[in-house]
């Protein structure tokens, strides 16, 4: 059974982006369900039995902490029994278990992975079989809506295998793989995804704002929004949004506030072993929108290591 989720706006799952300090300071701003970066099953497997040698556990590899929960793990290929596996081993770190079906990027695409997996109908069963077979966890799906314009319904008969299958919830990105991210995301499917189907749906794609997030809610009856570029640098969309549906006004924030919650980031960090690029990165990204941002982001290009980082955001502060 899934867990409750104590709100409809979900941090979507970003590699490099949703380490686990924006996890939990996206969860503390009231995301009611927070995933990891996609993971290879192949690593998993790999770690785990080198992490096994050193008494360790998983969560070396994929680190979180238990205030993120519910915690959802995403995980990426479609070798069965490497699949099984290493379902089996994240299983008891987790809440949900979550698998990618959506990735357009041609280095995991190439493997059968990602959102090539679209158009291997039989494959696909077999992937949702196995999972929900492996584990007692529940397990749910992220996919695009096709791979190609002429394929773009794809999601209709995959929502439906994996509904049979078991599959407990499905977040539907409503672009093909080949769109990438031009275009906007079509929210007619996810409108048609939630008429079709009879278990939770997650719409996905483009919303930047609270006033987007009770659009897409209010035009398709997805149960739940699933945010990502609109959440990065900006953890308050979730506190926005969750006042948005409940009051319909929300507290605006400013450029303090956004470097105070900078630094909040850069103190979690601490705990985990997240690479400084990914933090410059993710520096540049609270930036954003910002008077003077681009020479304060050509800046921050060119840091270092935290302390040069530190020094520059804090001489940011008007
Ligand atoms: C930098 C980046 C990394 C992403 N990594 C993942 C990932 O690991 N797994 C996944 O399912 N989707 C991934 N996505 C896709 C997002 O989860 C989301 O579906 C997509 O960005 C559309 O939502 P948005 O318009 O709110 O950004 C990624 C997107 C971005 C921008």
């Amino acid at each position: 059974m899934l867990p409750k989720f104590s709100s409809r706006a979900f941090l979507a799952p970003m590699a490099g982006v949703s380490d686990p300090a924006l996890r939990l300071q996206c969860k503390k701003m009231g995301a009611g369900l927070v995933v990891t970066e996609f993971t290879n099953i192949h690593s998993i497997v790999a770690k785990e039995k080198q992490f096994k040698e050193n008494m360790k556990t998983i969560q070396e590899f994929i680190e979180f902490s238990e205030q993120e929960r519910p915690l959802s793990v995403q995980l990426f290929g479609s070798d069965l029994l490497v699949l099984e596996k290493a379902a089996k081993i994240v299983e008891p770190f987790f809440d949900i278990i979550d698998y990618n079906m959506g990735c357009p990027a041609p280095h995991v695409t190439r493997q059968m992975a990602g959102g090539a997996l679209l158009q291997e109908v039989n494959l696909t069963q077999q992937i949702f079989q196995t999972l929900v077979n492996a584990v007692k966890k529940p397990v749910t799906l992220k996919i695009r809506s096709g791979v190609t314009e002429a394929s773009k319904f794809l999601f209709r008969e995959i929502a439906e295998i994996a509904e049979n299958e078991g599959i407990q919830m499905i977040t539907l990105h409503p672009r093909t793989v080949s769109q990438g991210y031009s275009g906007n995301a079509d929210w007619n499917m996810i409108k048609e995804l939630k008429e079709i189907s009879n278990m939770p749906i997650v719409g996905n794609g483009d919303i930047i704002t609270p006033e987007d997030a009770k659009t897409m809610i209010d035009e398709t009856g997805c149960d739940y929004v699933m945010i990502g570029r609109g959440a990065m640098g900006n953890p308050f969309l979730f506190e926005q949004i969750n006042d948005y549906l409940k009051t319909g006004s929300y507290k605006e924030y400013s450029f303090t506030d956004r470097l105070d919650s900078f630094f909040d980031y850069l103190h979690l960090t601490n705990n985990y072993k997240i690479k400084f690029a990914n933090i410059k990165t993710q520096a540049m990204r609270f930036t954003k929108g910002v008077h003077g941002g681009t020479k304060l982001r050509s800046k921050i290009t060119f840091s270092k290591n935290i302390e040069e980082l530190e020094k520059i955001m804090n001489n940011a502060y008007i």
